[in-house]
């Protein structure tokens, strides 16, 4: 049995311990599932095309690596339900030709470099690059270079003001 199975079973067995045992492990296996779930970040592409630095708060935060990596900095921090998306289908492409063909070596990379602040609801597209420290304000879709120390905000981003860094 492999590992994914083996951890696969011992979560069959937590939850049917928790279902069988009482009402109240039941309602605290669901918490605990719905609270994972709302923290879980996920990679959808492969996943050695995501590097991820030290001290990174990811939140729920959905990384594309279909057509390109994505590198995040140490100590960078992402509110909830930010996107980074480096995927790319063809779009001269007719429909199903386009939905079954990814650009795996499309280089649409993305590098997020150290202390920068992604806020809630964030979209981040490939190719591009956030500077040092700089702030994403929420519901910002990202379509270029940000430079460092900036506050950035808007669809497209754009850069508002120049960040005074006080230690
Ligand atoms: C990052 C953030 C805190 C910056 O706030 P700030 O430093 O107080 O920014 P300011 O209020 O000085 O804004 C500067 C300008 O950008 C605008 N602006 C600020 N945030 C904006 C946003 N998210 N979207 C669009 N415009 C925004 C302001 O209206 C202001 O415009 P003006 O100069 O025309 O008046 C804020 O943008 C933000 O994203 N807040 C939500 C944080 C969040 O997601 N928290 C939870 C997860 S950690």
């Amino acid at each position: 049995m492999n590992t994914k199975s083996r951890v696969a079973r011992y979560i069959l067995n937590v939850l049917s311990w928790g279902i069988n045992n009482s009402k109240e492990g039941r309602e605290s296996l669901f918490r605990l599932f719905l609270d994972n779930l709302s923290v879980t970040s996920y990679c959808h592409g492969p996943s050695e095309r995501l590097i991820i630095g030290e001290r990174v708060s990811r939140a729920n935060t959905l990384f594309n690596t279909r057509s390109g990596t994505i590198t995040v900095k140490t100590g960078v921090m992402f509110g909830h339900n930010c996107m980074v998306l480096t995927g790319y289908h063809d779009i001269s492409k007719p429909g199903e030709t386009r939905k079954r063909v990814t650009l795996e070596n499309a280089e649409r990379n993305i590098v997020i470099e150290e202390g920068v602040w992604i806020a809630s609801g964030t979209i981040i597209l490939g190719p591009c690059k956030i500077g040092k420290n700089s702030v994403i304000g929420s519901g910002a879709v990202v379509v270029s270079d940000i430079p460092e120390q900036v506050l950035a905000v808007g669809n497209p981003a754009r850069v508002v003001k120049k960040i005074e860094i006080s230690e």
